[in-house]
């Protein structure tokens, strides 16, 4: 006989585990490595494969490197998801003047709000962290030889209201001429998008976001969503 889950039947404490990320091309793990490392996320591994490629581990704060959370996988697209993906391509007539409609509007959509698809957050204890982070982006978006042009950059302010939080984001180096805000009150978002990395339904890009929740407000973004 079935019995219900009881909330008490469970006695420790659980946590976010890891995540298992694609970069794109083969040659290109130690380009997708490096824009991690950007990201301050903490290598803990690098492992060459037999067909040349290298999967990594990654934590994202070094208090996970021995432990089971608080991981970032990454790895190159696997052979047959390669071809699937490349199948689905052919059949929708992506990138061509023939394009399916429902391509074209998905990509709109996304180009309207990052948070549309698939995409994995981390936060930010420093909003300064955070803003020294995506600064070097932004230079390696204009400079880089490897990822000049390849990485998208989008922020969103807190949603304004709050003058200490308003006056703060006023004098940042990235949300001073940010014009997109939050879903929510005291806390901002930043957001990479990348052709290094593949994710989503068509395997095109993959899209990070990285969050700070300004301290000792019981509402802010990542506590309520807010819609207006
Ligand atoms: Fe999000």
């Amino acid at each position: 006989m079935a019995t219900a889950l009881k909330s008490e039947a469970l006695t420790g404490a659980r946590s976010m585990g890891h995540m298992a990320l694609h970069y794109k091309k083969p040659e290109e793990g130690p380009l997708a490595a490096r824009l991690l490392s950007m990201l301050g996320y903490i290598q803990t591994q690098d492992l060459p494969l037999p067909d040349g490629t290298h999967f990594y581990r990654f934590v994202v704060d070094q208090q996970h490197h021995p432990r089971g959370d608080g991981i970032v996988y990454l790895s190159c697209v696997p052979e047959a998801q390669r071809d699937l993906m490349n199948a689905i391509h052919g059949a929708l007539n992506v990138g061509t003047d023939q394009e399916h409609p429902a391509v074209t509007a998905m990509r709109e959509r996304m180009d309207h709000d990052p948070e549309y698809g698939f995409h994995y957050g981390t936060l930010f204890e420093s909003l300064e962290d955070l803003e020294n982070v995506f600064m070097a982006l932004e230079e390696a978006n204009r400079s880089d030889p490897e990822m000049k042009g390849r990485l998208k950059l989008v922020y969103n302010r807190a949603l304004p209201g709050n003058p200490d939080v308003d006056a703060r984001l006023d004098a940042s180096p990235i949300y001073k001429d940010a014009t997109r805000f939050a879903y929510g009150k005291n806390g901002v978002q930043a957001f990479l998008e990348t052709d290094i990395l593949s994710s989503g339904l068509l395997g095109e890009t993959m899209i990070l976001e990285f969050d700070y929740v300004f301290p000792g407000y019981a509402n802010h973004v990542l506590s309520v969503v807010e819609w207006e």
